[in-house]
């Protein structure tokens, strides 16, 4: 059975029989009193939302969940809303494809489409919302109860979106989110793809600075994530007896991560030997090697969407080799380094700097790389980047690569504010097939990814339940793999 087989594909659709359409619709109970809780985010929701309305106060801002993305054919990927929409209406669930958030003169407007009585087609046709399909959607009531917002009927979206805009007012919609409401705004409107962008920027940037809930969400992304990777570490023994065994670690990482949260928070990468090198290897079709690096970079999304985004590099026999050693405290001193630069009024590039600076001195003083120190690191330069051609700091939170679309002056060329979280990162990749660098050396590729908040007086680790340094590694592997 496939997912728009009711309405969509007539080559397989049995038709519906008038007996079948009577039948159906008798003898349900009602449905029951909704037990959801409101979502906890809805202290902070009316503060994002007011943050919008008072960079644009006069106009019309239409804010898209977003609809299904088609995978294949009739075959959707899962639902996931847009992450603007996420963030201003608390919701990160699979009830509001098509939902469109409207905020005008200081009001928010949720448009949503609500469950049908089961006297209505859709119940046994639509595969997108219809009950035997996806299961019992909220009324218009629940979800007003449940996000503490306005909420109205979809179908009344297109004559409030036609509406005229205060006169000194414009309409701006998020791009990209949703193309049928795009598209109608664009009828209405005409295209203005500078207001939208400079929309789509402010929504980005309103995300720089994280809440107090955010902060706890990616707290609790964290720790979901060291039970991923502590799962991973269990079952390194099973994953290089079964062969293919960077599958399994992306499995295993896989299924704690739909089991405490929603999703991986991107593509987990399970690179083991020289496809550690290789900077997103995410077809993972390796086999686990002893003696060999297993380089694992993965997230737990939560329900929440907030996602953790860490790295690990690990011996696969549970202990370094003195080559593996000494590339790892480089990365090692490399990310202190760049730690030890985030505080608030420094800039976010200094993070950056600080790490790369270190790693460049190393591959000065292994001989590896053939340039002065001062001479790699200027903009002429830049020899260093073979080695680590990567920057060391982006920020997350609802995205693993959040506030992407924030002004450069705020983002690279921005400064370290309390309350941003950034990922410190750095790595180096000695490829195989680098005929630059020492034998020992080749096709070891290390990265150790953290998560910091920014605090008012530096920074706070929020993955510091990872252990980090080789030998605290090699520890908790031993005492992961005893229990
Ligand atoms: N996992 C992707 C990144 O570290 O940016
Ligand atoms: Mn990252
Ligand atoms: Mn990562």
């Amino acid at each position: 059975m496939t997912k728009k087989a009711a309405g969509k594909l007539p080559n397989r659709m049995v038709p519906y029989s008038q007996a079948f359409k009577t039948f159906i619709c008798q003898d349900w109970a009602d449905y029951p009193v909704d037990q959801r809780e409101p979502c906890a985010v809805n202290a902070y929701t009316p503060a994002r939302r007011q943050a919008i309305q008072d960079l644009f106060p006069d106009d019309r801002i239409v804010i898209p969940a977003g609809g299904f993305k088609q995978r294949s054919n009739d075959c959707d990927y899962r639902f996931r809303p847009h992450s603007a929409f996420s963030h201003l209406t608390g919701l990160g669930e699979d009830f509001e494809p098509d939902a469109v958030l409207v905020i005008e003169a200081g009001q928010a407007r949720l448009y949503f489409h609500a469950r049908v009585p089961r006297t209505d087609p859709e119940f046994y046709s639509s595969a997108n919302y219809g009950e035997m399909w996806v299961g019992p959607r909220p009324s218009l009531e629940e979800m007003s109860r449940y996000t503490n917002l306005t909420v109205v009927d979809s179908s009344q979206l297109n004559a409030d979106l036609a509406a005229p805009v205060k006169s000194t007012g414009k309409l701006r919609i998020t791009p990209g989110a949703d193309p049928k409401v795009e598209a109608l705004v664009h009828a209405l409107r005409g295209r203005d793809d500078d207001a939208d962008r400079e929309l789509e920027s402010a929504l980005s940037e309103l995300r720089l600075i994280k809440d107090a809930y955010e902060i706890d969400q990616m707290d609790q992304a964290c720790a979901a994530t060291l039970t991923g990777f502590e799962a991973v570490i269990a079952d390194i023994p099973e994953a290089v007896r079964r062969g293919r065994g960077e599958r399994w670690v992306e499995g295993i990482f896989g299924l704690h991560a739909r089991h405490l949260g929603n999703a991986v928070g991107y593509d987990t990468i399970a690179a083991s030997g020289d496809h550690g090198c290789t900077l997103h290897w995410i077809r993972n079709d390796g086999d686990l090697r002893p003696g060999d690096l297993l380089l694992l970079d993965a997230g737990v999304e939560l329900d929440s969407l907030y996602t953790a985004d860490v790295t690990r590099t690990l011996p696969i026999s549970g202990k370094f080799t003195p080559a593996q050693r000494k590339v790892y405290d480089a990365v090692l001193a490399a990310q202190q380094a760049g730690m030890d630069a985030a505080k608030p009024g420094a800039a976010f590039i200094d993070v950056h700097q600080a790490a790369v600076r270190v790693i460049a001195q190393h591959l000065v003083d292994w001989g590896i790389l053939d340039v002065d120190l001062e001479e790699t690191l200027s903009d002429q330069g830049g020899q260093f980047r073979r080695w680590m051609v990567h920057g060391t700091s982006h920020h997350l939170g609802i995205d693993v690569h959040d506030c992407a679309q924030a002004r450069r002056k705020l983002y690279r060329g921005g400064t370290l504010k309390a309350g941003m979280i950034i990922t410190v990162e750095p790595g180096i990749y000695f490829k195989s097939t680098d005929l630059l660098v020492p034998e020992e050396f080749r096709g070891i590729g290390i990265r150790i990814e953290d998560d910091i908040l920014i605090t008012q007086d530096g920074y706070r680790n929020l993955s510091a339940d990872f252990p980090r340094d080789a030998d605290a590694v090699e520890a908790w592997m031993a005492q992961v793999q005893s229990r």
